[in-house]
């Protein structure tokens, strides 16, 4: 994988830090540009700290959340209210505890049958942006053990889809429904962030970043027009050779 820029933190408390000033500034320049500040949210465990830390000073101040717009990247499809589903995290950890106007956060309706709430998200994407596919500010994304990112699985069907700007795609393993932006939505984005912390993710960082013989979702993630940015701690960089 190449055309990536690699900063690695001592710690998930200081990338935590550093990605919560790094969407500080994107959204500045987007509301400096005289636009709404749109990005969407990763799910799973690791986005927790950085939902903290925007949650506190002085970026609970600081950010312009009238003029941001909150998507996310994947969603699994649990109720709502469910610990598991991804928005309800954000939710608690930060969008209750900051002023944004609840019409500013797009969550994707799980409440809906899989194929619905993919179908309804997409048409909620094509009438929010200008752009198709969608141009995000920023998209945060987590690595999974087994390379995915978002909701593309290993051989699940989202990974051959060129033109779905939203997919509900079926993990064979679990056998569960997970909703997800596809490849063309990520890869158009300015700022694509992946947040990686801890040494259970060294392997599959070293081989997402440094070995080529086998591809893995999260490879196929490759900005458009934008810029690749690798948020990884000390922990997880453990394994990668210097380059
Ligand atoms: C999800 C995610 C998923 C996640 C990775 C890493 O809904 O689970 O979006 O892609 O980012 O699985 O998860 P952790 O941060 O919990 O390791």
């Amino acid at each position: 994988m190449d055309n990536y820029e690699l900063l690695v933190y001592e710690d998930l408390q200081s990338l935590a830090r550093a990605c919560a000033q790094m969407v500080l500034e994107a959204s500045q320049q987007a509301v400096k540009a005289g636009r709404k500040f749109t990005i969407a949210l990763s799910g799973g465990n690791t986005p927790a700290t950085l939902f903290k830390t925007l949650a506190a000073e002085p970026y609970s101040t600081q950010m312009p959340w009238a003029s941001t717009c909150v998507f996310w990247g994947d969603e699994r499809c649990v109720p709502l209210y469910d610990e598991n589903n991804n928005a309800h995290n954000a939710i608690e950890l930060l969008l209750s505890r900051v002023n944004i106007p609840p019409e500013n956060i797009f969550r994707i309706p799980v409440n809906l049958p899989p194929a619905k709430a993919a179908e309804q998200y997409e048409n909620e994407l094509k009438a929010f942006f200008e752009t198709n596919p969608p141009q995000f500010d920023v998209i945060l994304l987590g690595l999974g053990n087994d390379g995915h990112t978002a909701s593309l699985f290993p051989a699940s069907a989202a990974l051959k889809e060129k033109n779905r700007l939203v997919l509900a795609n079926y993990l064979h393993g679990p056998n569960v429904f997970r909703i997800t932006l596809t490849y063309p939505v990520i890869n158009a984005a300015h700022k694509i962030v992946f947040m990686v912390s801890g040494k259970t993710k060294s392997t599959i960082l070293k081989s997402v970043l440094q070995d080529n013989k086998k591809q893995y979702p999260a490879q196929v993630i490759q900005p458009e027009h934008g810029k690749l940015i690798w948020m990884v701690d000390k922990d997880a960089a453990q394994d990668l050779q210097a380059v």
